[in-house]
């Protein structure tokens, strides 16, 4: 089954190569692109999608996000715009919801959220485990995530449970707990920051779940300037996230190394914590990636246009450079050459906004502008209104 998408006004492709093209077209075949060119020169389809002069940018890549859980923190939410800061410690509450939830709570809240986010533009999302913290609890979160998304990420090493002694449960994290969680886990995360693991713990999970098979991903330096970006550059991490708290060294790391700084302003919009310095970042030569944090308790967002229009107000980043982050970005973050940009052989994952240009994701902040959604080379989403 073929699909024509024409009537393109511009197309954002995030593609070095194709750049912004203007009264543009695509032809999907299955779940590929195989031709994008003028709208006049468009070769018939078996469907027809008609952007009507809209803008088309590739489907959002989603590259962090924590959707296998159960209940919500909106009073810790509330008591922060209070005051109250932002510490982690809310995990704990997360994981004695989600614990206490059977299988099928779980996967209504993770199918509602994806569901969320396929229809704000996100065609890939990665999703951890980390609420379970138990043997029992993350292989579970983790089949649970494997039934939404390929991006399947083991993040036993999110906390240290109540009543746990710390160096026991890292070792329970390199041992049993990512024996069972491995075999339905892509990649391996760790929250390397004080009150939760520290450089050597951090150091011990990710090595042993690379032994395991798993490539990595680190939560580093969120709340403080701690080892975690030096180590997930060290250690060949696709991606350190947050980024928010950066010496020299880190930014000289990312910007040497091949492990991209994904930036999660979500989350500092939702702790009232200073943003990460993208400018910075992006003026050493790092490859910064944009991504939710989507989770119940630092960045209750499924919408990366929100992060875009954060990105752009409070970090400085170009309309162009936040897009490019949020799909090119994050397709480097989960090491994918297939998703996050408009080329022929590329999938064909993206979507149609109801506006003229891309820039109107930061410009008209809150607004719902994605009019479809195309996954795969099917239309998975259309509004009906206008
Ligand atoms: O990425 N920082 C660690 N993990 C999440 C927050 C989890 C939570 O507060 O429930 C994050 O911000
Ligand atoms: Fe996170």
């Amino acid at each position: 089954m073929s699909l024509l998408i024409a009537n393109i006004g511009e197309l954002f492709t995030a593609d070095p190569e194709n750049g912004v093209m203007f009264d543009a077209a695509i032809v999907a075949d299955g779940d590929r692109i195989v031709w994008i060119g003028l709208n006049a020169d468009a070769p018939p389809a078996d469907e027809r999608l008609d952007a009507g002069g809209r803008a088309v940018i590739p489907g959002f890549v989603d590259s962090h996000a924590h959707l296998v859980f159960a209940g919500d923190r909106h009073a810790e939410f509330a008591a922060r715009m209070s005051g109250e800061p932002y510490t982690g410690g809310g995990i704990r509450t997360t994981v004695a919801a989600t614990r206490m939830a059977g299988d099928e709570a779980l996967r209504a809240n993770a199918a509602r959220l994806t569901e969320e986010m396929l229809r704000q533009g996100t065609t890939t999302v990665e999703i951890k485990s980390g609420y379970g913290l138990t043997v029992e609890d993350e292989a579970r979160s983790l089949r649970i995530a494997e039934e939404f998304t390929a991006e399947t990420t083991y993040l036993g090493a999110h906390t240290v449970p109540a009543g746990a002694d710390s160096d026991e449960y890292t070792a329970l994290a390199c041992g049993a707990m990512l024996e069972a969680c491995a075999p339905h886990a892509k990649w391996a995360d760790v929250f390397c920051e004080r009150g939760a693991f520290d450089g050597d713990q951090a150091r011990a999970v990710l090595t042993a779940s690379a032994n395991a098979g798993l490539a990595l991903r680190v939560h580093a330096n969120q709340l403080t300037a701690g080892p975690g970006v030096r180590l997930a550059v060290e250690l060949g991490a696709a991606s350190a996230d947050h980024c928010t708290h950066l010496t020299d060294a880190d930014v000289d790391a990312l910007a040497s190394g091949d492990t991209v700084a994904t930036l999660l302003p979500g989350a500092e919009f939702s702790t009232r914590s200073p943003y990460p310095d993208a400018r910075r970042l992006i003026e050493a030569g790092a490859t910064v990636a944009l991504a939710t944090d989507c989770n119940p308790g630092s960045s209750f967002t499924s919408s990366m246009a929100f992060c875009i229009a954060l990105a752009v107000r409070e970090m400085h980043m170009t309309p162009t450079e936040a897009l490019t982050a949020a799909t090119a970005g994050g397709a480097h973050a989960l090491r994918r050459t297939d998703i996050g940009r408009i080329a022929v052989g590329a999938r064909a994952d993206l979507a149609v906004l109801d506006a003229p240009s891309h820039v109107h994701l930061a410009y008209r902040p809150g607004t719902p502008l994605v009019k479809a959604v195309v996954q795969d080379g099917t239309t998975v989403h259309l509004t009906t209104a206008r």
